[in-house]
């Protein structure tokens, strides 16, 4: 009778296994053909198609975390990490390279006739420190913003994870408080020397005769030459763009959307390369490329031969003006 229980229940132990692996095969056998591993893409794929963007709903407040894709996202990654680059490398290694090449051959351009020893105030103390104000902070905005753009391929493969990490957060700081302070002195630039700096005959003349750098020639200017007043337009165009993108950046979501800022940051790095690559050039003729430049930024007076070379007409204006102050002082002044 033992034996006939024992058997009994070992033929029900076989027959519940049995139907435990039973019911659990078929669940299993069917899971490949039932879970699609592509289906979800699909889905996400459609609703890319349908709504242009797979957004969720999320339990924080900012319910614009909840997008995960929008399409233009993919196109900004990709001009943010390769053309971008591309840009921005040949812009300014090409304007390094071009400066070289035209040192080594042209080399700097002599003052003619040599110095009179006498000079000629060209830039007020007001002017000089509004210049290197914004000069100063265009250079920490430059070095910052490239860090952005270049630091992680070029930079932590040299100083490593760590010190990239703290030198960025420091450079982050300086690039945003820093944005001020040469916003104002852009604004003021504008507002100092618009009046020398608009276009007209004479720039069309010294532009056919090379300027004073391409050739040898020294055609007549004002204040300003051609080539000054492209310097100072494309500070004054190229700085009102990076400013007006850079606070969109800066401030996001208070003016425009995701794509907006998209917009915006193609313009800002775009139009910071290559103003990189103009002020290069500049800072080459203001130093090395052109002999008695830099004083008119440093003492703020320039020898009166260079003022004869380079501004011709600027120099018999400021002749003129000087004759005819002195002429009213003396008239002024009671006879003895
Ligand atoms: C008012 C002036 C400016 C403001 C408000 C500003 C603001 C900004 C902001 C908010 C960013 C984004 C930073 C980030 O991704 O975390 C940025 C990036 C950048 N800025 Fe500026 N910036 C200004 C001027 C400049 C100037 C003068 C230059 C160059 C001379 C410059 C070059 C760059 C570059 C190259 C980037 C990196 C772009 C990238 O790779 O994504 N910025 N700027």
């Amino acid at each position: 009778m033992a034996s006939i229980g024992r058997y009994l229940r070992v033929a029900f132990g076989v027959f519940a296994l049995w139907l435990v692996v039973a019911v659990a095969l078929p669940a299993q056998a069917q899971q490949p053909s039932s879970v699609n591993p592509t289906a979800s893409s699909v889905k996400e794929q459609q609703l890319l198609q349908e709504l242009n963007r797979i957004q969720g709903r999320v339990s924080i407040p900012d319910q614009r975390s909840g997008v995960l894709e929008q399409p233009a996202g993919r196109d900004w990654r990709s001009f943010r990490d390769v053309t971008l680059r591309w840009v921005g490398g040949i812009a300014i290694l090409g304007m390094l390279a071009a400066m070289v090449i035209f040192y080594l051959t042209r080399g700097m351009v002599k003052l003619e006739g040599g110095r009179s020893g006498r000079n000629v105030v060209r830039f007020n103390a007001f002017e000089r420190l509004v210049h290197w104000m914004t000069a100063s902070c265009f250079i920490v905005l430059a070095i910052t913003g490239l860090n952005i753009t270049f630091g992680r391929p070029l930079l932590i493969p040299l100083i490593g994870l760590e010190a990239f990490a703290d030198w960025s957060q420091w450079g982050k700081y300086a690039h945003n408080y820093l944005s001020f302070p040469f916003t104002i002195g852009v604004i003021l630039i504008f507002l100092m020397w618009v009046g020398g700096n608009i276009p007209n005959k004479v720039d069309v003349e010294w532009i056919k005769r090379g300027g004073g750098i391409v050739g040898h020639d020294h055609p007549p200017a004002w204040r300003f030459n051609a080539g000054q007043k492209l310097i100072y337009w494309i500070v004054v165009i190229g700085g009102g763009a990076v400013a007006v993108t850079g606070y969109l950046l800066m401030f996001p979501f208070y003016a425009s959307g995701i794509e907006g800022m998209q917009v915006a940051q193609v313009v800002h790095s775009i139009v910071a390369v290559l103003f990189v690559a103009a002020m290069l050039g500049h800072i080459y003729i203001g130093t090395i490329g052109m002999e008695g430049a830099f004083e008119a930024m440093g003492t703020g007076t320039v020898d009166v031969n260079f003022a004869k070379t380079h501004h011709s007409l600027w120099l018999e204006q400021q002749k003129a003006q000087d004759a005819a102050n002195s002429a009213r002082s003396a008239a002024a002044s009671p006879a003895e």
